[in-house]
């Protein structure tokens, strides 16, 4: 039978210690005893035990102080104390200075077991609930990709924002911008510490719930505050206690909640439903929206003294078309994260025309989309190369419009035209909007990096 846990026994009484170990080794345990203090910690070290059976009258050292001991250790092991005199003091100083729990003698057999059995269990959850929030810390993605002038300026302030511990932030974006990612990152860089201080990050969709069952999940209620409330429950501002309370699709907030949102912002308190008391709200509040909030403002959907107070601290994400240089940095990065995650290393890159479609695409589903697009890819293809192909159909048929659509569109005047001044023309707006990247302008003309070069010098436009 395999172990239950290591149990180790410390008490000057022999009978004690043989009937404990009897009833313990029974039930699984694997048990050791000692009826002397001598070298104690030394033993308790080696043996590493889950749970230390400690006497707290021993004559040549007082349980209390080897207790002391054991939690200096700063390992696992838990100390259930034995006390002759059942008076709470005792004990009761045990349990402050870090015993899990306290039996008095004379034992109940039955007691002894369930106390052990509470015990061990109690430090197994512990255990995987460390584990747990490590391992959630760790692997949420909370890193920003992307190299263009607008992704610099918008972690320059996050940077300032999350520095400043301003307590509400407020995110717009379209759809699949990357809101939460940034929520996230916010909240990483706060709590960077968040193994031992641990603070949540709890989200909740404004548009998911209908308005009362979201009023009571924000704010809480008493018991007996409505029907179904059958005892007192903790809204999600307390819940999140020193963390963050993610407010997703906050436009979508009814009018007769967003006014008592705005009183719990600006106060910093909330009272739960039916209840009185105060209670103080330490949390970053972070809201995010794919609507245009002062558009919804003049339409009288959304509260004007509300979106003023949220829009202090605000984050706006452009769409990925409108930062089109990060479109290949992003799907390289897509590539290397999916290729390790599918342990599928095939894949080496994109040919140029694959860019090239990625690059004229306009992107509906901003980054989420091109997310899925590329763990599609390393999933399903066997390809060393990712071409046009593998694309989704919409990618390409849009390049061939594209295409097309220039070579049908442009018919040359009976005039003639001067081939040079048009070329000029086009590479300077092609630069213009790759905002003078000659990599992402060169992809734009399809010619290569050098051959742009060599026009650029040729026509003098440096
Ligand atoms: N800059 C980025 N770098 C890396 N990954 C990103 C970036 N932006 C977004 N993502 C990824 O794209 C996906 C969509 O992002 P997220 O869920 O944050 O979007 P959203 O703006 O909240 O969308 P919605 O409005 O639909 O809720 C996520 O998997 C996220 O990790
Ligand atoms: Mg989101």
């Amino acid at each position: 039978m395999r172990s239950k846990g290591k149990v180790f026994l410390l008490d000057d009484d022999k009978l004690i210690t043989s009937m404990l170990s009897r009833a313990l080794n029974s039930e699984g345990y694997e048990v050791s005893a000692e009826t002397t203090a001598d070298d104690i910690i030394n033993k308790i070290q080696n043996l590493s035990p889950d749970i230390v059976m400690l006497d707290i009258n021993l004559p040549e050292k007082s349980g209390i102080d080897i207790l002391q001991e054991i939690k200096g250790m700063g390992t696992n092991t838990q100390v259930i104390m034995l006390t002759a005199d059942d008076t709470a003091e005792t004990a009761v100083r045990a349990m402050k200075l870090g015993a899990a729990d306290y039996l008095t003698k004379p034992f109940n057999i039955e007691e002894v077991k369930i106390i052990i059995n509470n015990t061990i269990e109690k430090t197994r959850l512990k255990q995987e609930v460390d584990f747990l929030r490590k391992v959630n810390c760790e692997s949420f993605e909370k890193d920003i990709i992307g190299e263009s002038i607008i992704i610099k300026g918008l972690k320059s302030k996050i940077d300032k924002i999350t520095d400043a511990h301003v307590s509400t932030i407020l995110i717009t974006g379209e759809s699949g911008t990357g809101k939460e990612l940034i929520a996230r990152h916010i909240h990483y860089s706060l709590h960077s510490l968040c193994f031992s201080h641990y603070a949540p990050f709890i989200g909740i969709n404004c548009a998911a719930l209908p308005e009362l069952l979201l009023e009571s999940e924000l704010f809480g209620y008493e018991k007996g505050a409505f029907t179904d409330a059958k005892s007192d429950k903790k809204g999600l501002f307390e819940l999140a206690g020193e963390g963050t309370l993610l407010l997703d699709e906050i436009g979508e907030m009814k009018m007769s909640l967003q006014s008592k949102l705005l009183r719990v912002i600006e106060e910093r308190t909330i009272r739960r439903i039916g209840g009185k008391e105060e209670i103080p709200v330490n949390a970053t509040v972070i809201s995010t929206t794919n609507r245009n909030l002062s558009e919804a403002v003049e339409r009288g959907e959304f509260r004007m003294d509300l979106f003023y107070r949220l829009n202090t601290f605000s984050l706006h994400i452009p769409p990925l078309r409108d930062r089109k240089e990060d479109i290949p940095i992003l799907a390289r990065y897509f590539l290397s994260y999916f290729s390790t995650r599918y342990n599928k290393k095939t894949i080496k890159g994109f040919s140029s025309e694959t860019e090239q479609c990625m690059l004229t695409y306009n992107w509906p589903g901003n980054i989420r989309e091109l997310k899925n697009v590329i763990e599609r890819i390393v999933v399903l293809e066997n390809t060393e190369m990712i071409l046009p192909e593998h694309l989704p159909k919409e990618f390409t048929t849009l390049a061939l419009t594209a295409k097309t659509e220039l070579k049908d569109s442009f018919i040359l005047p009976e005039t003639g035209i001067n081939l040079d001044e048009l070329e000029k023309n086009l590479i300077l707006q092609a630069l213009k909007k790759a905002r003078n990247n000659k990599t992402i302008a060169a992809k734009l003309l399809n010619v290569s990096y050098d051959s742009l070069r060599y026009q650029i010098k040729k026509f003098g436009l440096e």
